[in-house]
């Protein structure tokens, strides 16, 4: 496998993406091996720009624009990632699958639309690995709620279990590239099944 692969992380708000990453981080600093962590939307300087105008509490763009930022997010991320990969391992906190979970599954939005948008602006760039973490739906709700502080308060539940859906949909068509971590086990424990997967990942 790759000796700078690229490692994506995947699942609804409040599904504990930060703190896998932060532990894959430890990881990383212990091997002393080099990595990026980048985040969608923002990553770039102008990622991040953008990030803010999307997420701003009082955007109400509608759907088509809300795709088309997220696009224009990756589109000023996507030369960073392919610079760093040369030199580093790159971990990045959502990425295409997001688009497609949530504006296609969560959304509505065309899915052909969103394919080819992704194709272009990725140009062949392949991710490694997926680790792609659910919850169940009692705690799906739960943890929303408690994350409601911002635009998404708007989101129903409804829309939450639709994106869930979506992604374990991805995910199952190609399952040699994604992990399913099921987060309403111990912590500790999906702990460990990741950082195993990532220590494959580099000494294979
Ligand atoms: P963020 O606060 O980073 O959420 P989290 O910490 O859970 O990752 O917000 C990112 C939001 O943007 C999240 O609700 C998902 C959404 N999003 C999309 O809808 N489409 C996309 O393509 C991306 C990258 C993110």
């Amino acid at each position: 496998m790759s000796k700078f692969p690229l490692i994506v992380f995947e699942g609804i708000d409040g599904s504990g993406k930060t703190h896998h990453i932060n532990k894959i981080k430890a990881y990383l600093k212990k091997k002393k091996i080099k990595f990026i962590i980048l985040r969608e939307p923002g990553g770039s300087k102008n990622s991040e720009k953008i990030r803010k105008i999307i997420l701003g509490k009082k955007n109400n763009f509608n759907e088509t624009t809300d795709l088309f930022l997220y696009m224009a997010s990756r589109s000023e991320n996507i030369n960073l990632i392919k610079k760093n990969l040369r030199k580093k391992a790159v971990i990045l906190d959502r990425f295409v699958d997001s688009t497609i979970a949530y504006q296609h599954y969560g959304q509505n939005l065309n899915l052909k639309l969103i394919n080819s948008l992704n194709s272009f602006l990725l140009e062949g760039l392949a991710i490694t690995h997926t680790f792609l973490l659910t919850i169940n739906k009692k705690n799906l709700f739960n943890r929303i709620n408690e994350k409601r502080k911002n635009r998404y308060d708007s989101f129903s539940d409804i829309f939450y279990k639709n994106v869930q859906k979506g992604y374990l949909k991805l995910a199952r068509k190609k399952l040699n590239k994604y992990s399913i971590i099921d987060t309403n086990l111990d912590k500790s424990i999906n702990e460990k099944i990741i950082i195993k997967k990532v220590h494959k990942i580099f000494n294979k």
